[in-house]
């Protein structure tokens, strides 16, 4: 297994001091970081467009994991493609036509995930996996930062290492919601490959850098 990644999730900074706090988690140590943007439709809550994904772009070099909880993606990927995402996870949820969106993001020369929520099953993805680079596995519903992670999501995510595996896929298999010291080692014992944390990198009592270098600790102590 390759070594995991750790993305830490500005949806917990302080927006205030965006630029800094990202800064802290490059000098932290961090490999990407993970970029929520919500419409207020898909999910009960709104974040951030383009305009701060570029503001982003500008403040690290690490590449901008970009999440997007919206309906009809597809009217935005150039759009954040220009801002500078790396990669743009998109929610089998909000895409009748995953396939084309899958290779409209491709197109933009950024890698392309999909995503999918706790109550949606695996099978979902069955017939995309092998064109995706990444596949994130929600292990909360998405919409907000500080969520207990949903336990049930576990047999998903075996499921969907297993069926990577089986294709000799290179895909990530990332998780995103409620990852703590506390949830790592169950989440790498099932295949996970990529690790999205809000509150326990930004809401760590000692801060952002001691955040990461606890998440570090438990990954290099399960590998
Ligand atoms: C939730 C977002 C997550 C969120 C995770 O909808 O997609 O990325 O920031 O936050 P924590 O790690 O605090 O659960
Ligand atoms: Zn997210």
């Amino acid at each position: 297994m390759r070594s995991p990644v750790l993305a830490p999730s500005i949806l917990s900074a302080d927006f205030t001091r965006l630029g800094e706090d990202i800064a802290a988690c490059q000098a932290g140590g961090a490999d990407w970081m993970h970029v929520d943007v919500m419409d207020g439709h898909f999910v009960p809550n709104m974040t951030l467009g383009p305009l701060i994904v570029e503001a982003c772009r500008r403040a690290t070099s690490l590449p901008l994991d970009v999440h997007l909880m919206i309906e009809k993606p597809e009217n935005m990927l150039e759009a954040f493609a220009k801002a500078g995402a790396d990669r743009l996870t998109v929610h089998v949820e909000t895409c009748p036509h995953l396939h084309r969106t899958i290779q409209q993001i491709q197109a933009l020369g950024v890698k392309a995930g999909v995503t999918l929520n706790p109550a949606t099953p695996a099978i979902m993805l069955k017939e995309i996996l092998p064109l995706v680079d990444l596949v994130l596995v929600m292990t909360v519903n998405p919409g907000f930062g500080g969520q207990n992670f949903i336990v049930e999501t576990l047999p998903k995510i075996v499921e969907i290492r297993q069926a990577l595996d089986a294709i000799g896929s290179n895909a990530w298999l990332e998780v995103d919601g409620g990852v703590s010291e506390k949830t790592l080692p169950a989440l790498m014992k099932a295949g996970v490959d990529a690790f999205v944390a809000g509150n326990a990198v930004f809401k760590h009592p000692n801060g952002i850098h001691a955040g990461i270098k606890t998440l570090r600790a438990v990954l290099a102590d399960n590998l």
